[in-house]
């Protein structure tokens, strides 16, 4: 998608030099612009940890190319294989709900083990973290022509008017490695020239709705609206939401989803309120093994202290300030889920369908059950 008008990509091998992968860090957004340099498995497993990189689709992309930077450490150390699993174990270590992460560094582990020599070893490794980053650009622009079509039914019952769309956190290239999921049928729209209006919700407590979101529809030229996360349920009464699209970190083959925390307030205020709550996602974030996502779905804690401070820009440089009383203790929970029940349904590359066990397989019928 577009920064300054030109094009630009999550994740990228260096030009002229395969031993470095460049990555947008996305702690500076959107004050600065910064790329980052990764040479080493360890850099990578802590831009993943640190949330350089964040988003279901681009930390599987991130993975991927950390598998083929662990790949070529372990040509260089002597004892491959035990190289390649410790890399493998430091990765899947670094966050817990995005499904995405653990598919592609298992990808990555079954696709170099097929190779004989270390040589071979690493360009399959290069190869399958080229493959995991331009699938996901791939599935990420299906995702769009298939949302699109629900934004055109809404448009024509409603001529003229704008098409409001609600989606929380940061779903959108950002989090992948092009497109993004629930912003890529937005985009879309906006490229027919649809009077499509996005309600961005900022998502406390790190506010990748506001940062990262509204970041990215700017530079795209999408006309959107910053919110408190506490405003959607109202601007539901109101009818002022005619669509809520949001992505999803791992969603299981019975329809639950994962998604950033505060997902489940909005399904429930979509369904009180007869707003329709589709998810976005390419099949990586399918969980073909949990059928229960409230009891199964690991969901991250992180740090109290990102409840309790808040950071931003104050003349020239990124500060941070605590917004509670030193003393009051806080909770941090990532991620929740929402139970299948309250999603209208799944938007994939494959096509639309509903968020339950038989829906989903007749999209991915090579999934034995
Ligand atoms: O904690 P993050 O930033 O990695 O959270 C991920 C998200 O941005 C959201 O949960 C998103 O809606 C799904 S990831 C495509």
């Amino acid at each position: 998608m577009k920064v300054g008008g030109q094009h630009f990509r999550t994740i990228w091998l260096k030009p002229g030099d395969e031993c470095v992968i460049q990555l947008i860090n996305q702690r500076f957004l959107p004050h600065r612009f910064v790329i980052e340099e990764i040479r080493t498995v360890k850099q990578m497993a802590t831009a993943i940890r640190e949330m350089h990189v964040r988003g279901a689709g681009l930390i599987g992309a991130s993975a991927g190319y950390g598998m083929y930077l662990a790949a070529k450490e372990a040509a260089a150390s002597g004892s491959f294989d035990e190289h390649l699993v410790h890399a493998a174990r430091q990765l899947k270590a670094t966050r817990p709900t995005a499904v995405n992460l653990s598919w592609a560094v298992d990808r990555q582990l079954k696709n170099i083990a097929g190779a004989k020599t270390a040589d071979e070893k690493i360009a399959f490794a290069l190869r399958t973290a080229r493959l995991i980053a331009e699938e996901d650009s791939e599935q990420c622009r299906m995702i769009g022509q298939h949302g699109l079509k629900l934004i055109e039914q809404i448009a024509e019952k409603k001529p003229g008017k704008p098409l409001n769309v609600l989606t929380h956190c940061n779903a959108g290239w950002l989090a992948f490695v092009d497109y993004g999921s629930a912003t890529s049928p937005i985009y879309a729209a906006h490229d027919r020239r649809l009077p499509v209006h996005v309600w961005v919700a900022e998502t406390r407590p790190r506010n990748q709705g506001s940062k990262l979101t509204a970041w990215e529809l700017s530079e795209h030229g999408v006309r959107h609206t910053v919110i408190a996360d506490s405003a959607a349920g109202h601007l539901m009464q109101r009818g002022e939401v005619d669509l809520v699209i949001v992505g999803t970190d791992r969603t299981t083959h019975t329809g639950d989803v994962a998604n950033k925390i505060g997902t489940y307030l909005k399904a429930l205020a979509a369904r009180d309120n007869n707003v329709p709550f589709y998810v976005a996602l390419p099949s990586s974030s399918l969980d073909w093994s949990m059928r229960d996502g409230l009891k199964e779905i690991p969901i991250e804690e992180r740090s109290a202290e990102e409840v309790r401070c808040v950071d931003g820009w104050l003349e020239g440089q990124q500060v941070e300030v605590r917004v509670t009383p030193e003393g009051s203790a806080a909770a941090n929970y990532g991620f929740d889920v929402t139970p299948a029940r309250l999603v209208t349904g799944l938007i994939t590359e494959r096509g639309v369908c509903e968020a339950n066990d038989k829906s989903i397989r007749a999209l991915f019928p090579e999934q034995a059950p």
